[in-house]
């Protein structure tokens, strides 16, 4: 089954491609089959904004269309960035800002929990056979003071893994895929797909 997946983020795209391999489909981006489609995401919450782009995409192509909607809460901001991640410094997002923001943010509250997690909505689309599935995931961990490692992407240089004593940055791109919020929300969304009826 050919199927387009909607996202522009090089970084997710990356830990998405390894998660579905077992399910033999064929991935296309969105930009090599819609490049001028709009991805909008307005919505207040991971699931409308996962749905959202997931249903522009099958839009735009004709094709089903996956998609996934993801960010950082933290307990002491009250849930920020929530799903204002990729642009909580402001548009265009930037991850250096972004993180320069957080930083900023936890150090004016010197003592609070630095708890906090990832989430992840991925979501599927096709059109045709009237069909929307919707699955999470969730990864905890604590927000360091300094970013470390170069790997990943956006917040995973302040991203500590407790149980591992490293940051997500840390982590090759096959130790993220064990244990991140996207594994478990691609993880619970493939084993969906595999229970749909085969068809054409
Ligand atoms: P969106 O899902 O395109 O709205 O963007 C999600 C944003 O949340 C990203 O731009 C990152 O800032 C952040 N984010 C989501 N998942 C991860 C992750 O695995 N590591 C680091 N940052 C993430």
């Amino acid at each position: 089954m050919k199927i387009v997946v909607a996202t522009r983020n090089r970084g997710k795209l990356r830990e998405i491609v390894p998660l579905l391999a077992d399910l033999g489909l064929d991935l296309c981006t969105i930009d090599e089959l819609a490049p001028d489609a709009e991805l909008r995401e307005d919505g207040l919450t991971f699931e409308e904004n996962a749905l959202a782009k997931a249903r522009q995409a099958a839009r735009a192509t004709g094709l089903p269309a996956i998609a996934d909607d993801s960010g950082l809460e933290v307990d002491a901001l009250a849930g920020a960035p929530g799903v204002l991640s990729a642009r909580y410094a402001g548009s265009p997002a930037d991850d250096a800002r972004n993180n320069a923001k957080l930083m900023a943010a936890l150090a004016a509250k010197p003592g609070a929990s630095r708890a906090g997690r990832f989430r992840c909505v991925a979501t599927f689309v096709d059109e045709a056979r009237g069909i929307e599935l919707v699955e999470s995931g969730s990864c905890a961990g604590e927000i360091l003071s300094a970013p470390r490692g170069a790997g990943g992407f956006g917040y995973d240089p302040l991203f500590l893994v407790p149980a591992l004593g490293r940051t997500m940055a840390e982590l090759s791109l096959a130790e993220k895929n064990g244990l991140s919020h996207r594994a478990a929300a691609f993880g619970a969304l493939a084993a969906a797909l595999r229970r749909l009826p085969v068809s054409g």
